[in-house]
C-alpha cells in the first residue's frame, strides 16, 4: 500500500485539508522463546514487513473517528474523549481507543481527536501480532502527532501492552509491542523481558529463508486459555518461592534447568510443574539458540526450534492437531532445519527455516499433505525481516 493510495482513501474518507500524516508498525514473528515473556525470560522475535499502516490527523475538537480499510462494511466508528470505555460489542477500534486510554493513564493525555484511517496486511487470525501492531501504530502516532517527546519506543511497547492487559483484557506479555517497535531490519531481538535489556543479533542466514506457515485455524477461547497459562506458572512460582534455597525469584526466568530439576517437585500441582518445566526450559533454549546463530550453528539453532515445538506441544500444551501435522511434515522434508509452532498457539502458524532449494518443496509436499489431512489449504509467507514502526 503506498502513501499516495492511502492518502486518497483518507481524504475520501474525512474529506481533504490540514496535516495528514502516515505511519507503520509491522507484525512480528518469534523465532524462539515462546511463553517467556511474562515469566521474566528471554524471547527472539524479529519485526516482519507486513503489518498495519495508519493515516491520522488532528482535530480541534475531542471527536475520535476510525475507519478501517479491512473492515470497511463496518463503516466509521466514533467516539470522544471523554467517552474511552471499550464498547459493549468488541470491534476494531477498541485496540487505538485503549492506547488513548492509556496514555492518559501514563500521564499522557491527549489534547484533541483526530480522524484515523486503517490499513492492515497482516493475515487475521494468524497469531502474527496483527493487534500489537496495532497498537504501536496507535502509540506512535499519538507521541508524533501530539509531541510527546518523552515518551520513548520502549514506552509506546509498555504502554501497548498496558492497554492490551487493562483494556482489552489480554494478559499478554512484551514481546510482541516491543518487536514492533523496536524491530530492526534484517535482526532479531535478543529480548530480556526481566529487565527489557536487548540486543540485536544479526540473522544471517545465508542459503536458508524463515518461512511461515499458516494454518489456517484459530481455536476458540484462545485468550482465557492464555490467562490461564500465565496463572499456571504464577502458582508454580509461588511454590517454589516456599524452598529456602530459592525463596528470592521473582520470575521463573531467574531459574537454569538444573535447579529447576533440584525442586520441581516443590511443586504440587502437577500441570503447573509441567507448565513451569516449559518457562525454564524455554528460556535456556532461547539464550543457547542466540549463542548458535552468533557462532553461525544454524542446525543448532534448528535442533533448538525443534525442541521448543515439542515442549510446546507436550508440557505447555498449546498446539493443536493442525499445527502438529504442518511440524511433523516439515520435521521429515530434508533442507528444513527447524520448524515450531510460533506465537501464542491454539492455531496460528509455525515458523521454519528451510534451505533455499527446499523452499519449494516444503509449500508443495506440506500444502498438499496439508489439504488432504485437514480439508483446507495452508498459507505460506517466505519473509523477509523489517524494522520496527516508522512515520513515513
Ligand atoms: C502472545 C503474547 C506474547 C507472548 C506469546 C507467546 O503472542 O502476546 O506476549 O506471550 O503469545 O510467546
Amino acid at each position: 500500500m503506498d502513501k499516495e493510495q492511502l492518502i486518497e482513501e483518507f481524504t475520501e474518507v474525512y474529506g481533504g485539508g490540514g496535516e495528514i500524516r502516515c505511519f507503520f508498525a509491522p507484525g512480528r514473528v518469534n523465532l524462539i522463546g515462546e511463553h517467556t515473556d511474562y515469566n521474566g525470560g528471554h524471547v527472539f522475535p524479529c519485526a516482519l514487513t507486513i503489518g498495519t499502516y495508519g493515516v491520522i490527523r488532528r482535530r480541534d475538537d475531542d471527536k475520535l473517528r476510525f475507519y478501517s480499510m479491512n473492515f470497511q462494511e463496518v463503516g466509521m466508528l466514533e467516539s470522544d474523549l471523554s467517552h474511552l470505555e471499550p464498547a459493549k460489542e468488541a470491534v476494531w477500534s477498541d485496540y487505538p481507543k485503549g492506547v488513548v486510554w492509556a496514555f492518559g493513564e501514563k500521564g499522557h493525555p491527549i489534547p484533541t481527536g483526530f480522524d484515523l484511517l486503517i490499513y492492515g496486511n497482516i493475515p487475521a487470525g494468524s497469531g502474527l501480532s496483527s493487534s500489537a501492531s496495532l497498537e504501536v501504530l496507535t502509540g506512535l502516532m499519538l507521541k508524533e502527532i501530539y509531541g510527546f517527546e518523552g515518551v520513548s519506543m520502549v514506552d509506546v511497547a509498555l504502554i501497548g501492552q498496558y492497554s492490551e492487559n487493562n483494556y482489552n483484557g489480554m494478559n499478554c506479555g512484551i514481546m510482541d509491542q516491543f518487536a514492533s517497535a523496536m524491530g530492526k531490519k534484517d535482526h532479531a531481538i535478543f529480548l530480556d523481558t526481566a529487565t527489557l535489556r536487548y540486543e540485536y543479533a544479526p540473522v544471517r542466514l545465508d542459503d536458508a529463508k524463515i518461512v511461515i506457515t499458516n494454518s489456517k485455524v484459530k481455536h476458540s477461547l484462545v485468550d482465557s486459555k492464555y490467562n490461564e497459562r500465565r496463572e499456571q506458572c504464577e502458582e508454580a512460582l509461588k511454590d517454589l518461592q516456599k524452598v529456602a534455597d530459592i525463596a528470592h525469584i521473582k520470575s521463573l526466568g531467574e531459574l537454569d534447568r538444573e535447579t529447576f530439576e533440584k525442586y520441581e517437585l516443590s511443586v504440587k500441582d502437577p500441570v503447573c510443574r509441567m507448565r513451569a518445566r516449559h518457562a525454564v526450559c524455554e528460556d535456556q533454549r532461547t539464550i543457547e539458540a542466540v549463542q548458535a546463530l552468533k557462532g553461525g550453528d544454524l542446525k543448532r539453532f534448528g535442533r533448538l526450534m525443534n525442541a521448543s515445538h515439542v515442549s510446546l506441544r507436550d508440557d505447555y500444551e498449546v498446539s493443536c492437531e493442525e499445527i502438529d501435522i504442518l511440524v511433523d511434515l516439515a520435521w521429515e522434508i530434508s533442507g528444513v532445519l527447524g520448524a515450531r509452532i510460533t506465537g501464542g498457539g491454539f492455531g496460528g502458524c509455525t515458523v521454519a527455516i528451510v534451505q533455499n532449494d527446499a523452499v519449494d518443496r516444503y509449500q508443495d509436499v506440506i500444502g498438499r499433505a496439508y489439504r488432504e489431512r485437514v480439508g483446507h489449504s495452508a498459507e505460506f509467507y517466505v519473509v523477509d525481516i523489517g524494522d520496527g514502526a516508522y512515520a513515513f
